[in-house]
């Protein structure tokens, strides 16, 4: 228990100094400075205590220790009025210092969301994510991008179990219910990288089975004026140039890709899998368990047509299985890795 002790506090230490994707101590939105405030209170508080217990308590221990060839009774005790009432009221006022800001903090994300926030519906399945952005007709996957500085409501729901949306940067944290919808508000950080854009780890913390570990997925925050390019190119068709392309195309529309899979202009209209209109232009793939890159895209297919579950290696549990029988060649992985990757990128 020690050494594991002393393991998160270095953690924990050096999430402090460095910026890590799951820090919660460099947040970058103003409620994630509001609890990281509400954390500080808290601490000086219960290390105020520590101490004003820990002090006297030993020094007790060793004022009066059995001393050698004393065999004097102590004095016996029986009970102190004052001490008890002191020792009950301070903890009483403490709780009241903690309580009190808590609970405005809760109550003001129960707030009416701002007018001119954006709204994105952040639906769980299980394992990945699905942004819908109802006001500009948008349907993407496991990337959720968003304007600088600008208010973000998100709607949260579930395709089927409970899941939880965390982005730790950006502070807070609230569950995906199945039938029931959830909202969290942001406003959204200044970006740093202003040519790439920034992006921000988010993960499932919810337990939502075999594959939680691997629900992961990115907050992107462009400049206003690349938002609103990639608003205008996140639901164009694909551009098929090159013979590989093309026979990537004809082999998603022919296999059982199209079936679960949605790709706007085209004949892919599936809902059960990820939208991938945008692909080209992810970074990850499998909601953030490989790169999207030619790599990842072989390991991907490769694992979904040759393993059955429970055998999956990459993502235990997905849907992510061809029907029996089913056979892809390298040739195939290749062309349809062309056709993805390349005709659904689109530059904003
Ligand atoms: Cu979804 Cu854990």
């Amino acid at each position: 228990l020690k050494i594991l002790l002393t393991f998160s506090f270095l953690f924990s230490l050096t999430s402090c100094f460095e910026k890590l994707p799951m820090t919660t101590v460099h947040s970058v939105t103003e409620w994630g400075a509001q609890i990281n405030e509400l954390y500080l209170l808290t601490t000086v508080i219960v290390t105020f205590v520590f101490f004003a217990v820990a002090i006297p308590f030993c020094y007790a221990i060793w004022k009066f220790r059995e001393k050698e060839g004393d065999t004097r009774i102590p004095e016996q005790i029986h009970g102190n009025h004052k001490l008890e009432v002191l020792w009950t009221l301070i903890p009483i006022v403490l709780l009241i210092f903690i309580f009190i800001p808590t609970v405005q903090l809760i109550l003001s994300r129960f707030e009416e969301p701002p007018k001119d926030t954006l709204k994105i519906q952040a639906i769980a399945h299980q394992w990945w994510w699905e942004f819908k952005y109802p006001d500009l007709g948008i349907t993407t996957a496991n990337e959720m991008y968003v304007p600088e500085g600008k208010h973000v409501t998100i709607e949260l729901t579930s395709a089927d179990v409970i899941h939880s949306f965390w982005i730790p940067r950006w502070g807070g944290k609230v569950d995906n219910l199945p039938g029931e919808t959830n909202y969290i508000t942001y406003t959204t950080p200044a970006v740093e990288d202003a040519e790439n854009g920034d992006y921000y780890q988010g993960h499932c913390v919810e337990l939502c089975g075999l594959s939680h570990a691997r629900m992961r997925y990115q907050a992107v925050v462009l400049p206003q004026e690349r938002f609103d390019a990639w608003t205008k190119v996140a639901q164009t068709p694909p551009t098929v140039t090159t013979a590989l392309e093309k026979k990537g195309q004809e082999l998603f529309m022919s296999k059982t890709c199209f079936t679960c899979h949605a790709i706007e202009g085209t004949t892919a209209q599936g809902r059960v899998g990820p939208d991938l209109t945008n692909f080209g232009s992810r970074r990850m793939l499998a909601a953030g368990t490989l790169p999207n890159d030619k790599e990842g895209m072989y390991e991907w297919l490769r694992d979904s047509v040759d393993s059955k579950p429970p055998y999956q290696n990459v993502k235990p549990g997905s849907l992510m299985i061809f029907g029996e029988g089913f056979e892809l060649t390298d040739e195939d992985i290749e062309a349809l890795t062309a056709y993805l990757q390349n005709s659904t990128a689109k530059t904003y």
